[in-house]
């Protein structure tokens, strides 16, 4: 069966970097199926709405990390952590009503800056979170991307460059094979 991987953008602005990334990644591993779980619509994290399904924008959210075979995260770093829009939807997505949607999860996490050190300090706050709240993080491997606006076409919306497009594509291929071999433990 073709493996279903989510993806979470944690920028929201509409010319994001890290969106055109995001766009690039079903057109370089063609053989898994992609999907864009939205996060801008989640109200902030308060445990008062957290009962039963929560709200609708919640319920959505928490359905479709569940139904994803893996997660990648795509995400901006915001003064040297993670956006504040990212790390709200982690903490809805690990609640008791999700029954823990990420719990064992397989995660992947890639950055995208205009600066010159890739989102390495954003890259660490995140995968803290997912090991709090108990997803499985591919290991080893890191995709940092510098000085994105000279690596991508706006008019396209996607990253160009021919190098990032073939790390990109070798970073998601060993996702994809990380989400096998969690299966495989799994078990
Ligand atoms: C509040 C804020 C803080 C930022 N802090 C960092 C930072 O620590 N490191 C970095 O490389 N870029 C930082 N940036 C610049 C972002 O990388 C840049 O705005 C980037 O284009 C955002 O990603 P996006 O294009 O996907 O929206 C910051 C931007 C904002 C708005």
């Amino acid at each position: 069966m073709t493996m279903k991987i989510g993806i979470l953008v944690g920028s929201l602005r509409a010319h994001s970097y890290n969106r055109m990334v995001a766009n690039t990644i079903p057109d370089l591993v063609p053989t898994a199926q992609f999907e864009h779980i939205a996060i801008g619509e989640l109200p902030f994290y308060n445990s008062d709405l957290d009962q039963d399904e929560g709200p609708d924008a919640v319920k959505l959210f928490r359905d479709q990390v569940r139904a994803a075979d893996g997660i990648i995260i795509v995400s901006p770093e915001y003064n040297a952590g993670m956006p504040g829009v990212l790390k709200n939807a982690l903490d809805w997505a690990s609640t008791k009503a999700a029954a823990g949607a990420l719990i064992k999860k397989p995660a992947a996490i890639i950055g995208a800056t205009p600066g010159p050190r890739g989102t390495i300090m954003g890259q660490q706050q995140i995968r803290h979170t997912l090991e709090g709240v108990q997803a499985l993080a591919l290991p080893y491997q890191r995709m940092y991307i510098s000085e994105v606006m000279h690596k991508v076409d706006p008019a396209v919306g996607k990253l160009t460059d021919a190098t990032t497009n073939k790390y990109l594509q070798r970073y998601v291929e060993a996702f994809v094979q990380w989400i096998d071999q969690v299966n495989l433990l799994d078990r």
